[in-house]
């Protein structure tokens, strides 16, 4: 995640998400070139241009090397079904598009996915399952290492099932303010210390005005 200097991912009104270096730019497709699947929350995937794939050759060779498929899976998390079949991603068929969904998708909202995305699949009643879908994506399209690449409501989600081993942060030199700006982690947070999820620093360096955190779960 790449996040201001008061841990804003965007501004309060989602007009800009986009405000790293091109350094920063660059570590998130090495990132991607570490993973078998990338995964977004859909109000990330409907707010921007993004389409999650490895980006241009070097990466996709990248991967090559290190064992992975030239492209990597491309995963959208949304509970109620609701994503735009016209965003970005869709345009672009380099590699199977898996949507994670809950029992409130509609039959309809269902037959829409199914039309856009390669396979669809119901976990849990009314927020996703996460233990049992990672394990589904395991076993099934062979997901070791998955990069999740936010919004703050589907990390969250994550957090509090225990399941981010790794947090790589960038701390960019802006200040976003604003009571409805997304953070790192919005939804429904913990309520406690003693419930928080725990890190510990495994590396940190700057590069021109942004710092480059790795976090690993304690
Ligand atoms: N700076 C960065 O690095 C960065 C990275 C990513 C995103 N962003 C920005 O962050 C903003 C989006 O963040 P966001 O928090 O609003 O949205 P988000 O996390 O991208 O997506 C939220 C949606 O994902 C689904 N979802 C998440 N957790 C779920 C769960 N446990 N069970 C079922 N469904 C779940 C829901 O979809 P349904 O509503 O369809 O049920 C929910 O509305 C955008 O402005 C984006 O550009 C910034």
């Amino acid at each position: 995640m790449a996040m201001t200097a008061d841990g804003k991912i965007a501004t309060a009104n989602r007009a800009v998400a986009s405000f790293g270096s091109m350094r920063d730019r660059e570590h998130l497709l090495e990132l991607r070139a570490t993973a078998d699947a990338v995964m977004a929350g859909a109000r990330t995937v409907d707010s921007a241009p993004i389409n999650l794939g490895p980006g241009p050759a070097k990466f996709r060779r990248l991967r090559l090397r290190g064992g992975l498929a030239e492209y990597n899976l491309r995963i959208i998390v949304s509970g109620s079904g609701l994503v735009n079949p016209k965003a970005e991603i869709f345009k672009r068929r380099f590699s199977p598009i898996i949507i994670l969904t809950t029992g409130r998708a509609s039959k309809a909202n269902l037959r829409h996915l199914r039309a856009v995305a390669d396979e669809v699949k119901v976990f849990g009643r009314r927020e996703i399952n996460f233990r049992a879908a990672l394990r589904w994506l395991r076993e099934k399209w062979g997901v070791n290492r998955l990069l999740c690449e936010g919004g703050g409501e589907l990390n969250d989600a994550l957090f509090r099932a225990g399941l981010v081993d790794e947090l790589h942060l960038t701390v960019c030199p802006k200040i976003f303010g604003g009571h409805h700006a997304p953070t790192t982690a919005d939804g429904h947070g913990f309520s406690c210390l003693a419930a928080a999820a725990r890190f510990r620093l495994k590396t940190i360096r700057h590069v021109s005005n942004e710092l480059f955190a790795v976090f690993i779960s304690a």
